[in-house]
């Protein structure tokens, strides 16, 4: 534990890069990237709130705290003191046939927090796995109710559920991030979400054909994120759980990005009023520190699972399941949101937010400026090179990462009121010069 995030000196902020970044950059394998003409990564010395100071001295600005993990700004002292504590006491133990504390803790005030009687938890360790978890847990649920042919979800068009294969299947086919894979995994249905009479009807009559097929309906409440930063209203999910008790169907909320406040609510199932059968979180709930995820399950959900025969067990189990420093990271970082003004933080970004972007409305090439919670979404017409644009943004100071046609802001919802608008001033900066082309 003895790295430059855990101990109290900061460590110079300038570092020579050359012996680890030259030595090591050989031999890594970066995410999403064509490695032979990407543009170098930029390497880190190390991150302080809202700030990552690179090897050079240069701080940025975080825009997107690390794909929106870091809800309290980064190396918040309490969650750093709660993981020194933790890690003199116990780094990890297996969770089979062991338990623990912080484990424990940890599920029985996620429970507290989620609405209804979503009460079981099933802790994995990033955020594709907790969506595997929740696959199986559906298909098995009516597996272990004698019905193995009900083995499909419906997935809705601009969905992003995961890198892995399982939950690969579930993004969109056509225009989602593994269209590559296509044949690969098990086709599920894929369908537009029901924002509207036509689509609802379009989603029941697909019901209505392939009911006996299907194990329930995945969703992101109110914000498909990685698939393109696309918002839908309350109403399209009070539709869907409609349509899941019409037609016997699990319905998996994926709050893995809209969970712990981002969209304005404790969880997106908040602002609905609506229980999904799982929930999936992961990314903010260690507070941007440890990858953890969790997969919760209703009580309905669990009691399918609850028999004398082994062969009705989830068979699941991670080898860092509930891994003890991270389970006190996320309690951690629950105090925080028990302590501190998290939401009330989270509206006054909404509003810097719209306020700051609005203007962007007004410039060549901008299709949509739209703002929920503590995301600010500009989309342009299309976005021709993403690795300049990029770079543009580093140029300004902020550290901001646009993907498809999107530039959007997820920062810390400790961020300074400076700090937000400098990032809202840059991105109207950018596009402001892109529209006036090289
Ligand atoms: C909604 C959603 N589900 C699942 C995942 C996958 O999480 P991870 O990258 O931790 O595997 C992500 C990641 O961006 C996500 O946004």
């Amino acid at each position: 534990m003895q790295n430059a995030a855990m101990t109290q000196d900061a460590p110079t902020t300038r570092q020579d890069p050359a012996d680890w970044y030259a030595g090591g950059l050989p031999h890594i394998w970066l995410p999403y990237a064509q490695m032979k003409t990407m543009t170098a990564p930029l390497p880190v010395a190390r991150t302080d709130g809202c700030r990552i100071i690179l090897a050079d001295g240069r701080e940025l600005i975080d825009g997107i705290a690390s794909w929106w993990t870091a809800c309290h700004g980064y190396n918040h002292p309490h969650i750093r003191e709660a993981l020194v504590r933790q890690a003199g006491v116990m780094p990890h133990v297996m969770f089979g046939g062991l338990v623990h504390e912080p484990a424990l803790r940890l599920a029985r005030r996620l429970v507290a927090l989620l609405p209804g009687n979503l009460d079981r938890v099933f802790f994995s360790e990033s955020g594709s796995v907790a969506v595997e978890i929740a696959l199986k847990m559906a298909v098995q649920f009516w597996r272990n109710h004698g019905q193995g042919e009900r083995n499909r979800l419906v997935t809705f068009r601009g969905a992003y559920h995961g890198d892995t294969t399982g939950a690969m299947a579930l993004g969109d086919p056509q225009d989602g991030m593994h269209g590559g894979f296509k044949g690969l995994p098990t086709e599920h249905i894929c369908v537009d979400l029901p924002t509207d009479e036509p689509s609802t009807e379009a989603l029941r009559r697909v019901l209505e054909r392939d009911a006996e097929k299907l194990a329930g309906i995945i969703v992101e409440p109110l914000v498909q994120g990685a698939g393109g930063m696309r918002f839908h209203d309350a109403a399209t999910l009070r539709r869907l759980r409609e349509l899941a008790d019409d037609y016997d169907l699990l319905l998996i909320f994926d709050e893995i990005f809209t969970g712990f406040g981002r969209t304005g609510t404790m969880f997106g199932c908040e602002a609905a009023g609506v229980v999904p059968d799982i929930i999936t979180l992961s990314k903010a709930l260690t507070g941007g520190t440890l990858p953890l995820a969790a997969t919760v399950a209703s009580r309905r959900v669990f009691e399918a699972f609850w028999s004398d025969d082994p062969r009705h067990a989830l068979t699941h189990g991670p080898t860092y399941m509930a891994n003890a420093l991270a389970c006190a990271a996320a309690n951690a970082s629950l105090d925080l949101f028990e302590r501190e003004p998290r939401l009330a933080q989270v509206r006054a970004i909404s509003a810097a937010l719209a306020r700051g972007l609005a203007p962007c409305s007004a410039l060549p090439g901008v299709k949509d400026v739209r703002v929920q919670g503590a995301i600010g979404v500009v989309e342009l017409d299309r976005i021709d090179d993403l690795d300049a644009l990029r770079g543009r943004f580093i140029d300004e100071g902020v550290f901001v990462r646009p993907f498809g046609s999107v530039i959007y802001l997820t920062p810390a919802f400790t961020i300074g009121d400076e700090e937000l608008a400098a990032l809202t001033k840059a991105v109207l900066k950018v596009i402001g010069d892109l529209a006036r082309g090289p």
